[in-house]
C-alpha cells in the first residue's frame, strides 16, 4: 500500500505538527534531519511528509495527490476551501485584526478607505459584511509599512502576540477572526483511506490532549 501523504506548511507550523507527531508515537527522525529534501518518511513508512508553503499545501491536497494537509486558517479563508476541514490541531494561534495608526479614528468620514493587506479576500468579506466600500492593495510582507508610508488607512493582516503593530506605532482597530492550525483532508482520500485517515486523525486528536 502506498503510504498516506501529509503536506506541511514550512516553517513555525512544522514544528508545532511534527512535534504533535512524535508525541502521536510517530518516528520523525527523517523530517528532522532533512536536510534540504522535501519529502520524507515518517513511522514506519506509512506515512509520507510533504513540506511545502501554505497556499501549495491547499493546491497539493485539492488536486488530491497530498491525502492530507496541516495548514493555518488564515490561509484556508483566503484561498478557498474544496477540500475537508477535519481538525482544529489547536497550536499555530492567531488572529486577522483591521489594525490603524495609533488614535485613527478609522470609521469617521465618509470616503471609501485603503487597505493594504496579504489577505484580500479576507479584508474583501470583512468590509463587504459591514456594507463599507474599500480599495485594497496586495502587499507581499511587512503591511505594517503601508499606513506608515500613508500609501493606506489601515491594514488587515495577522496579529500574534501585537509586537509588530506595537513597535510601529499601530494598533488593532477591530478584531476580525481566531485562527489556528487545521488538519485538511481531500475529499476523494477521504472515502478511499477513510480508515488510515481517522485512525490517524484519532492519534493526532489524543496526542492533542
Ligand atoms: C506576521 C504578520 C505580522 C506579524 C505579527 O508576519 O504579518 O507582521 O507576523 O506577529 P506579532 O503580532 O507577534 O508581532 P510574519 O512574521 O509571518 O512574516 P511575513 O510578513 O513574511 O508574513
Amino acid at each position: 500500500m502506498k503510504p498516506l501523504r501529509i503536506a506541511l506548511t514550512k516553517g513555525r507550523l512544522e514544528k508545532d505538527t511534527i512535534a504533535l507527531l512524535e508525541k502521536a508515537g510517530f518516528d520523525c527522525t527523517a523530517v528532522k534531519e532533512k536536510g534540504r529534501k522535501l519529502i520524507l518518511p515518517i513511522g514506519n513508512g506509512e506515512i509520507e511528509v510533504v513540506l511545502a508553503k501554505a497556499a501549495d499545501v491547499i493546491t497539493y491536497v485539492e488536486y488530491g495527490v497530498c491525502d492530507l494537509g496541516v495548514v493555518g486558517k488564515d490561509t484556508i479563508l483566503e484561498n478557498g476551501t474544496s477540500f475537508f476541514e477535519i481538525m482544529d490541531l489547536g497550536f499555530g494561534k492567531c488572529k486577522f485584526a483591521l489594525a490603524a495608526k495609533k488614535g485613527t479614528d478609522f470609521f469617521a468620514g465618509h470616503h471609501a478607505k485603503t487597505i493594504a493587506t496579504k489577505y484580500p479576500n479576507v479584508a474583501r468579506t470583512f468590509f463587504e459584511s459591514k456594507n463599507m466600500d474599500i480599495r485594497i492593495i496586495k502587499i507581499e510582507g511587512s503591511v505594517e509599512l503601508a499606513p506608515l508610508l500613508e500609501l493606506s488607512d489601515g491594514i488587515v493582516d495577522i496579529v500574534e502576540t501585537g509586537t509588530t503593530l506595537k513597535e510601529n506605532g499601530l494598533e488593532v482597530i477591530e478584531n476580525i477572526v481566531n485562527i489556528s492550525a487545521r488538519l485538511i483532508a481531500n475529499t476523494a482520500s477521504l472515502k478511499l483511506r477513510k480508515k488510515e485517515i481517522e485512525e490517524l486523525a484519532d492519534k493526532m486528536e489524543k496526542a492533542k490532549e
